[in-house]
């Protein structure tokens, strides 16, 4: 139902590479991404090759023959391009419904611009309420986690049947009202056995397109 804004956001992205000669584009994880490497086969003469962030994206680009580098290769990623799950006015997000949050999170930090595409059902308030945030957590850490995040005030529930490209389990917390998601993401990131918390606060996005509900498109960019 949401993939047709999905696709209008994705299509106004292509705008920031096409015509243009980059030299690395950074690729995020899930269904809006999928459509924007679809769209991306028509430009792919002016890019030099791509980071991804999962094995799904991988296979996705290597569909269209595009040269994939590992982060390890690159001395810096030009764009990087990826969805959320929740983003707030301050371009803060909660991210790794796709259980691909370690890579988002290395990607965005070597990216030197973060475009979020979104469709409008993204945005909110307040970070937490409506959709759990994902932690990474070594699987012998599970138990001492859990108790540490239960402190929060939130719910944690371990994400059955997943494992992480890493060999780690992921915890959803519910219910958790991120009135200040710097310091949580800071805070999360502190507690022994943590891998990657899904809170995307001190390297926000740079640019924000979002596909919104009457089929128009909103271009946030606070790199002006
Ligand atoms: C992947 O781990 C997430 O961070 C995605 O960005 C998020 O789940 C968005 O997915 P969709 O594009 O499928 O909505």
């Amino acid at each position: 139902m949401l993939d047709k804004f999905k696709k209008i956001a994705a299509q106004a992205a292509i705008n920031y590479i096409n015509n243009k000669n980059i030299n690395i584009v950074g690729i995020g994880t899930g269904t809006t991404i999928k459509y924007f490497i679809n769209m991306l086969s028509d430009i792919k003469n002016n890019i030099n090759g791509f980071v991804s962030t999962s094995i799904s994206s991988t296979i996705e680009l290597k569909k269209y023959d595009f040269h994939i580098y590992d982060s390890n290769e690159v001395d810096s990623i030009d764009i990087y391009f990826d969805s959320a799950d929740e983003i707030n006015n301050k371009m803060e997000m909660i991210k790794g419904g796709g259980a691909a949050l370690t890579n988002e999170k290395i990607v965005s930090s070597i990216a030197n611009k973060f475009i979020c595409i979104v469709d409008q059902s993204k945005h909110v308030n307040i970070l937490g309420k409506k959709y759990p945030l994902p932690i990474e957590v070594i699987p012998i850490a599970k138990s001492y986690v859990f108790k540490e995040l239960s402190k929060l005030g939130g719910y944690p529930k371990h994400r059955k049947g997943i494992i992480t490209e890493h060999g780690n389990i992921i915890l959803d917390i519910y219910n958790l009202n991120i009135s200040k998601p710097k310091k949580l993401e800071k805070y999360i990131n502190s507690i022994t056995g943590v891998v990657t918390v899904g809170l995307f606060a001190n390297r926000c996005a740079d640019i924000v397109i979002t596909g919104n509900y009457d089929y128009t498109v909103s271009i946030i960019n606070n790199t002006k």
